[in-house]
């Protein structure tokens, strides 16, 4: 496949009924614990985005991260997704924290900058990810950072052209694990000092 043109089959993961339950669950938050993948990323007072929010499991644990001072913008195609981060956020009392904000496939369409932006399990759904990550570019402050995950099933090499995307969008790995069991990356909008490339396919070495 020619990764730098769009991907006109990418399928979005739908809304519906018992979506919440689907991504939002002991199991998922055991495998996918918010706080083991937010670390130190995100802290009190930031301004933070979910980019693909879905039903919101990573938009309310960053909204207790930031606290009052600070604001989650929360991003999704679906209104259905967005509505149901609006109730969530609602019964926890977080919601003067976070703003809502559809999109379209063709624009994230913000004019923020963002100290930390956020993508889980939806890269692989965006059509055009350069496009996408030059976006994702211009919502970065100086000194911000953008970490993508994605599910094991997309493949080393899909996620391998994501980040030569990513590079030419000008966004620069921080940090790169690409292997059979984990596929994310830690992106800069300048070169950091230094590239952690790990492949845990060849015993977890780090390579540089
Ligand atoms: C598999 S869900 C993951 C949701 C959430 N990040 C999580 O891990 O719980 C992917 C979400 O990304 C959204 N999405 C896909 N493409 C998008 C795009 N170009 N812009 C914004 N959201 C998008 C979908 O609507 C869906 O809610």
């Amino acid at each position: 496949m020619d990764e730098s043109h769009p991907r006109p089959h990418t399928k979005v993961c739908p809304y519906f009924p018992g979506v919440d339950w689907f991504l939002d669950n002991p199991f998922r938050r055991f495998f996918l614990n918010p706080d083991q993948l937010l670390g130190s990323l995100v802290r009190e007072g930031m301004t933070v985005i979910d980019l693909g929010c879905g039903p919101g499991m990573f938009t309310l644990a960053m909204a207790e991260r930031v606290g009052e001072r600070g604001q989650v913008i929360a991003v999704d195609l679906q209104q259905g997704m967005l509505d149901l981060v609006k109730k969530k956020a609602k019964r926890k009392g977080l919601a003067p924290r976070i703003r809502l904000h559809r999109n379209t496939a063709d624009s994230i369409g913000l004019a923020v900058q963002a100290d930390f932006i956020l993508s889980v399990y939806m890269v692989h759904e965006v059509s055009n990810q350069e496009l996408f990550f030059r976006e994702v570019h211009g919502l970065l402050a100086p000194e911000g950072r953008y970490l993508v995950k994605e599910p094991i099933f997309i493949g080393k090499k899909a996620f391998a052209g994501m980040g030569a995307h990513a590079r030419s969008a000008g966004l620069e790995p921080l940090e790169w694990v690409n292997g059979r069991f984990t596929h994310k990356a830690l992106f800069g909008p300048q070169p950091g000092p230094a590239v952690l490339m790990r492949d845990p396919d060849f015993g977890g070495c780090p390579v540089f």
